[in-house]
């Protein structure tokens, strides 16, 4: 009897459902015995005891379903070891959950943040095997995570409404991408929904060069201008400011976020009309695409090889197009930047498109 304990914790994304089931099934289909316990809400139901007990039942039907059957939670590692309101020790309390229940293991799903009170949990001595969701794509030791493929698709799908819109009335268009600190999303998107401007946060951009590549524009006929933004695009002045002061300066900001600081100057500058669009936590919503449910059922599948092995302690990954485990020590506190000088963003500029850098 092999006892499981599964949760999903950090924004959700699509796929969660699949890579969970990817699991169950490759455990089930071995003829092993397996109980589950689902742990509700992210590490909130592991702290707190929240379980569910589930059978493969549980998990049919669930591939193309976005969301998590488990429900999810922002649980900052930032004050994990900081005891809760009612002086409870957080991480004493997942440990205790776990032995309670006599897990074998913990299957953890979650991005950046969840795999560090991952790895925190797998120095404390529990069994960890973990699976890279987000759809910023953003996690370091794995090429891509899941949710990332269907998030583009609907963040390109959401450029391809403004484009006929843009068109129509020749205006300049800004197209609001997820992502704070990565620009995966809006890179991707971007180019495939032909935006002329592309605005991330590992390339820091100078009004004057965006509203030179609009102006361009005009001079070659085009009426309209698209311009794809990630939520952390900085100019290239914010860039130098240290951290605390750019908080300080985001705080003090009258726009709702940073496309509507652009839109505000290029609107001044150019005399042009200018708009946002946001698609928000659309990106992160629905079913998830085909490629999404294949690669979360792979990397579900490769979970349940590694606990059948009894081998704790890694996240599945996916490099140059192979499922492969990564140790969780790798992984734990780093984040995958875009390269600037990245061949696709190479090709990007080749292709005409500005970065406003
Ligand atoms: O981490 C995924 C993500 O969707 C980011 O792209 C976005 O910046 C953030 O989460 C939004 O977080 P929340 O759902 O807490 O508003």
């Amino acid at each position: 009897m092999r006892r499981i304990g599964m949760l999903t914790s950090g924004g959700d994304c699509q796929a969660l459902n699949a890579a969970m089931r990817g699991v169950v099934k490759t455990l089930s289909y071995s003829g092993e015995n397996v109980e589950i316990y689902g742990f509700l809400e992210g590490y909130k139901g592991l702290i707190y005891g929240n379980f569910q007990m589930l059978t493969g039942k549980d998990f049919s039907g669930i591939l193309t379903k976005g969301g998590t059957i488990l429900g999810t939670s922002r649980t900052p590692f930032k004050t994990i070891q900081e005891p809760d309101e009612n002086g409870l020790n957080k991480v004493e309390a997942m440990k205790q959950n776990y032995y309670k229940l006599k897990l074998d293991c913990l299957v953890i799903l979650g991005g950046n943040g969840t795999h560090k009170t991952a790895n925190l949990l797998r120095q404390e001595g529990l069994n960890i095997v973990t699976l890279p969701k987000t759809i910023d794509n953003d996690l370091w030791g794995t090429d891509m995570t899941f949710g990332f493929q269907s998030a583009v698709d609907i963040a390109t799908n959401a450029i391809d409404y403004i484009h006929t819109t843009a068109a129509s009335h020749g205006r300049v268009f800004i197209v609001e991408v997820m992502g704070h600190k990565v620009g995966w999303l809006t890179l991707n998107a971007g180019m495939a929904g032909g935006a002329d401007i592309i605005l991330i946060p590992e390339i820091p951009y100078d009004i004057d060069k965006v509203v030179a590549k609009i102006e361009e524009r005009d001079k070659r006929g085009s009426r309209f201008t698209i311009i794809a933004v990630a939520e952390g695009a900085i100019s290239k002045q914010d860039a130098k400011l240290s951290k605390k002061e750019y908080r300080k300066k985001l705080e003090k900001m009258t726009h709702p976020s940073v496309s509507y600081e652009i839109a505000a100057a290029i609107q001044e500058k150019t005399g042009r009309e200018v708009r946002v669009t946001v698609p928000g936590h659309m990106q992160r919503g629905g079913s998830p695409c085909p490629y999404d449910r294949v690669f979360a059922s792979r990397l579900g599948s490769e979970a349940g090889k590694l606990i059948l092995d009894g081998q704790y302690g890694f996240m599945v990954g996916y490099k140059n197009r192979e499922i492969v485990r990564v140790p969780l020590e790798d992984v734990a506190g780093k984040l995958k930047y875009l390269d600037p000088d990245a061949t696709i963003v190479q090709e990007a500029k080749l292709l005409g498109i500005s970065f406003g850098d």
